[in-house]
């Protein structure tokens, strides 16, 4: 009796702990973010190929528009780091550039929104931003206010700077001003990967789920190879830790994609997009969207592969390594055609420099229904049919992957 008591007063004071319900980010959010290939990009005089200006961000608002990228999901179109003047102004407000963007971010916000697209932009939460412009930290009430006037949807908050404590607290501020302006904004934290990699902490997951809709883990992404496969390892080796904060409204956020950067070769750009659709990551390119070549447009525009980085369930695939550097990734979605049960994707992924023969048994991996039919992701060629007992034996080249999904038949 006394016990029943207890507990009931206990769940009257500690209401279980939801994550943030701002109805954003149901899905993991796609886009553009300018950091990854333009950096600053403020001297746009001699380095015309690398300007962070107006004419950028419209263009790929266009690009968007026009090129069947926003029929694929791509929507977020987020300006981060130097866009602003280097002091606020009388009135204690954040300035845009007057060269770069002349017409003011609301000016842009107007014309994305035009194009059925969305906003994004950035700040830190310290004094500076992590290159030096003004940053929010006192002044989380006008810029949260400033962003909603502006039409943001989106806003990245960075964490240099700052100590432990400040971050464990500041993050969680700053969420309540941007709930406070009463305009939806995706709240995009980078507070894990400071507390993890600046100051050597374990994160508070729980807390970060609470009241950020997405959040870096690891480090920023070069435009490389081995960026791209540390990476990949990174997110295989913290599954255990890290998957059970994913899921619709919450993500784990790798870092922006590399294609359009001439960085990768075919097999690895599958890869790379593969396992980021594998782990429904948020898909953020960084490029000049003219450098995506055709064949990584074909990719973008994969619509299978789409579905699987937009399933409604946000699963983050599970990883179960084979043998070093071979690990087979599997993310259960929603049933697509109408079927009773689940459709399952198997990525078969090779990082290693030589090819290896994989076999592997998918009714070993929690499939409900008897018979399986096997489509080929790359090529949506059907395969084959199968039941639970069937094993898969396949090549899987260098630096490749091999990615199935299954429909229950
Ligand atoms: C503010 O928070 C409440 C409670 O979580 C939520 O229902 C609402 O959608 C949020 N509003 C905005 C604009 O984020
Ligand atoms: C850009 O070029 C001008 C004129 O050639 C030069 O004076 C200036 O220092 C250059 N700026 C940078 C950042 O290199
Ligand atoms: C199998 O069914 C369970 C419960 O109905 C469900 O949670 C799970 O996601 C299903 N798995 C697959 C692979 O469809
Ligand atoms: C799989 O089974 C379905 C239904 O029986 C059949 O229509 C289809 O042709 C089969 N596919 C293959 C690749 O054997």
């Amino acid at each position: 009796m006394l016990a029943s008591v207890f507990l009931f007063s206990f769940l009257l004071y500690f209401p279980i702990v939801e994550n943030l319900d701002n109805g954003l980010a149901r899905k993991p959010p796609m886009g553009w973010m300018s950091w990854g290939y333009y950096m600053c990009g403020v001297d746009c005089k001699n380095n015309t190929e690398k300007c962070l200006d107006e004419k950028l961000i419209l263009s790929v608002a266009d690009k968007f528009y026009e090129d069947g990228y926003q029929e694929a999901g791509f929507e977020y179109i987020i300006i981060d780091d130097c866009w602003s003047q280097k002091k606020r102004d009388a009135l204690g407000r954040l300035v845009p550039d007057k060269d770069r963007f002349p017409r003011g971010m609301k000016f842009i916000a107007d014309y994305i929104h035009k194009r059925g697209l969305k906003f994004g932009m950035y700040t830190n939460i310290a004094d500076v931003t992590c290159m030096g412009y003004p940053g929010s930290r006192g002044h989380f009430q006008t810029d949260a206010k400033m962003f909603a006037e502006w039409g943001v949807d989106y806003l990245k908050v960075d964490g240099c700077f700052v100590t432990e404590e400040y971050l464990n607290t500041a993050y969680i501020k700053l969420g309540m001003h941007l709930n406070a302006t009463g305009r939806p904004m995706v709240y995009s934290c980078s507070w894990p990967y400071y507390i993890e990699f600046i100051h050597h902490k374990k994160p508070d997951y729980k807390s970060v789920a609470k009241y950020c809709n997405m959040w870096r883990n690891y480090h920023d992404v070069v435009t490389s190879w081995h960026a791209i496969k540390s990476i990949i390892i990174h997110y295989q080796m913290s599954y255990d830790e890290i998957h059970e904060y994913h899921g619709p409204g919450q993500w784990n956020d790798p870092d922006m994609l590399i294609f359009g950067t001439n960085s990768l070769t075919d097999s690895q750009r599958r890869v790379h997009i593969a396992v980021y659709s594998m782990l429904a990551s948020p898909l953020l390119l960084s490029c000049d969207m003219n450098n995506i070549t055709p064949y990584e447009r074909e990719l973008l525009q994969n619509l299978d592969l789409m579905a699987i980085a937009q399933d409604p369930l946000g699963i983050m695939g599970r990883p179960y390594q084979l043998q070093h550097l071979i690990t087979i990734w599997v993310k259960p979605h929603l049933p697509r055609k109408g079927d009773m049960y689940n459709s399952v994707s198997f990525a078969l992924v090779n990082l290693d420099e030589i090819e290896h023969s994989v076999s592997f048994t998918p009714g070993r991996y929690g499939l409900n229904s008897t018979d399986y039919t096997v489509m080929d992701v790359f090529t949506k060629v059907f395969l084959r049919n199968i039941t639970l007992k069937d094993t898969i034996k396949i090549n899987v080249p260098a630096e490749d992957v091999i990615m199935y999904t299954l429909y229950p038949l």
